[in-house]
């Protein structure tokens, strides 16, 4: 998805600052990037199709010394083909533009303005005309800005630098992250933190309907034509945290990582004989009758496992759904339901305008989500933090694991009035040994790696589960297909003989999830119809299989939730080492995007 730095300052130089701040934004994905800087009246603007090498390369003589300001943007095609001519910054006669989201009223508004000045396909392109024409008619650039924000509809994030006032960038912000931070007399803007840490000192995290301008050491900050003064707060999020640490790929550190993570999610939660979450205020839940869980993608896989699990912990009728489905599909909403919202970046669009609906009917909202402060948090009644740290790889992993680390626990905290004492124990004793389920072994990881060769061929795979290895089997199936671009589905087992099982021959690989403590015998069973009909059947179990072609054998754990998080990690770092294989690259792989901030 779109990303945006600016830089307004002398004390470093302003390309280097704009490229590696677009750099920290690569894992979002994107297809062209620009770069705009003004000095006085001199403007020198870069843009490139692709990489950002293409753009280092293409603005390498471009030399900026001494004070300017500066605006960069990686570019997802929305509106029009990812070229140059529809990368950002964007042109007027003297005034230039970035922008993240997409201006609903765009055709509404170029009818308005001279057609012949337009060079884009995009929807971008609108704003910086329309800037220049209210600048005729005011001759004041912050009130041709300010009407100018005023007449867009839809989602942004904008910045905007003119000759007119060369000394000053221009921001706007509805719907679409952004974040402005300084330093003394610098001033930085992002998309999101990562361009910002270790080099702003403080943030401000911009709300709906803000915009303003910032010079020199100064930010002028408005809202609906009133002055505010903005709250910085630290940035106290470190640089290491967001680099890959020795491994191959973001992803791969990230799976690494999810044993010491996990940590940090349980950390003041897990009590000796009950479930606590200090930023809940258990009268919150007085009433609730049902739940209803809603997400996309990934989050989406995490919110089905947690259906699964409110049902049989906290004996609570639970449904998951498709954030894109439950937006149109008029749903009827009850007051005494819960509504909880799942989301790593906190900005994915149709999440946070299911959460919007749920809202407006009186629900009581609660957000699981990685990113402070992100749009769906500080929309949300409550939230609940998964703590992953940053997540770079586009694949989700750690996310995801922490996700149902947070379900589970939630679950509990919810069941822990109706559970018997037993059952509870025995919980927070699994949820205890999370860490150790969830560390990769270096054998396995080998193991893998050995295997992933056998799979890189064949008509497709199918990632078979029952119960809550059904969303597993879901999400082995989408971690494999986004970054192997192999086909592969993820399908409940019982449900294979009802259609499915016509494909089985052995260039159909079916990769069995079989935990020895949840339904072993049955999803035995599904499997040996499949081996049968000669699928080629990869079991993953802690009990040998021996209709298996091949065995990925995993810890004979105690619980069910245990097998279930070693089993996530052995389907990410299977999909990883295919696609690795394959020649993919699996922190950026193609057509995606990292944070989906658009319908
Ligand atoms: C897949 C993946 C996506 C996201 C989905 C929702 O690996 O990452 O499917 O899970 O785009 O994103 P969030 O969780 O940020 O709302």
């Amino acid at each position: 998805m779109c990303g945006i730095v600016g830089y307004i300052g002398s004390q470093r130089e302003i390309k280097g600052f704009l490229i590696d701040g677009l750099r920290e934004l690569e894992y979002r994905g994107y297809d062209s990037a620009g770069i705009a800087i003004l000095q006085g009246s001199q403007l020198q603007i870069c843009k490139a199709v692709g990489k950002l090498e293409n753009l280092e390369k293409k603005c390498s003589s471009l030399v900026v010394h001494g004070f300017g300001v500066g605006i960069g943007h990686t570019r997802w095609a929305t509106h029009g083909k990812p070229t140059e001519l529809n990368a950002h910054p964007h042109m007027g006669e003297f005034s230039y533009v970035v922008h993240n989201g997409i201006i609903e009223n765009f055709k509404e508004l170029k009818e308005e303005l001279d057609p012949s000045k337009f060079v884009s396909q995009t929807d971008t392109e609108v704003i910086v005309h329309l800037f220049e024409r209210e600048l005729e008619r005011t001759s004041d650039p912050f009130q041709a800005f300010e009407r100018t924000v005023s007449k867009l509809r839809g989602s942004f994030a904008i910045l905007l630098i003119t000759k007119a006032a060369p000394d000053t960038i221009f921001f706007g912000k509805e719907s679409s992250p952004l974040i402005i931070g300084r330093d003394g007399e610098e001033i930085f803007f992002a998309s999101s933190d990562a361009p910002l840490i270790g080099n702003a000192q403080e943030v401000y995290y911009l709300e709906d309907g803000e915009y303003g301008y910032a010079q020199k050491g100064s930010i002028r900050l408005f809202r609906g034509g009133e002055e505010r003064v903005p709250t910085f707060q630290p940035l106290t999020l470190n640089k290491e945290l967001a680099q890959k640490g020795g491994y191959r790929f973001f992803m791969e550190k990230e799976i690494y990582e999810q044993s010491d993570v996990i940590g940090e999610t349980l950390m003041g939660r897990v009590k000796e004989n009950r479930v606590e979450f200090e930023e809940l205020d258990s009268r919150f839940f007085q009433g609730i009758e049902s739940i209803r869980i809603c997400a996309c993608g990934t989050s989406y896989h995490a919110g089905l496992t947690g259906s699964y699990l409110m049902e049989r912990l906290a004996q609570i009728p639970t449904t998951c759904e498709i954030a894109s489905e439950f937006r149109y599909k008029e749903p009827l909403l009850r007051p005494d339901t819960l509504f909880i919202v799942i989301s790593q970046s906190g900005e994915t669009a149709d999440t946070l305008e299911a959460l919007k609906m749920a809202k407006k009917a009186g629900l009581r909202t609660l957000a699981i989500c990685n990113v402070d402060n992100s749009s769906i948090v500080r929309l949300a009644d409550a939230t609940v933090l998964t703590r992953a740290g940053i997540e770079k790889g586009v694949a989700s992993t750690k996310a995801f694991t922490t996700q149902v680390a947070v379900l589970w626990m939630l679950a509990l905290y919810l069941g822990q009035g109706r559970l018997d004492q037993e059952t509870l124990l025995r919980e927070i004793d699994a949820l205890l040994h999370l860490p150790g389920a969830l560390k990769v072994r270096g054998e396995l990881h080998e193991r893998l790696k050995r295997l992933s060769k056998r799979y890189l061929h064949g008509h497709g795979f199918f990632f078979i589960g029952r119960d809550i290895f059904y969303p597993l089997a879901l999400e082995g199936a989408l971690k494999l297909k986004e970054i192997s671009y192999l086909h592969a589905e993820g399908y409940p087992a019982g449900e294979m003989k009802h259609g499915p099982i016509a494909l089985a021959d052995p260039e159909l690989f079916t990769i069995a999830l079989m935990p020895r403590n949840l339904l072993y015998e049955k999803i035995k069973s599904n499997v040996e119809e499949l081996s049968a009909r000669d699928a080629t059947i990869c079991a993953i179990s802690s009990i040998p299989f021996e209709l298996a072609d091949d065995f990925v054998k995993i810890e004979k754990q105690k619980h069910a939730m245990l097998e279930y998080f070693e089993m996530a990690v052995v389907l990410q770092l299977l999909a990883m080492e295919i696609a690795i294989r394959l020649g993919n690259d699996v922190d950026m792989p193609r057509n995606l995007a990292k944070s989906v901030t658009v319908e």
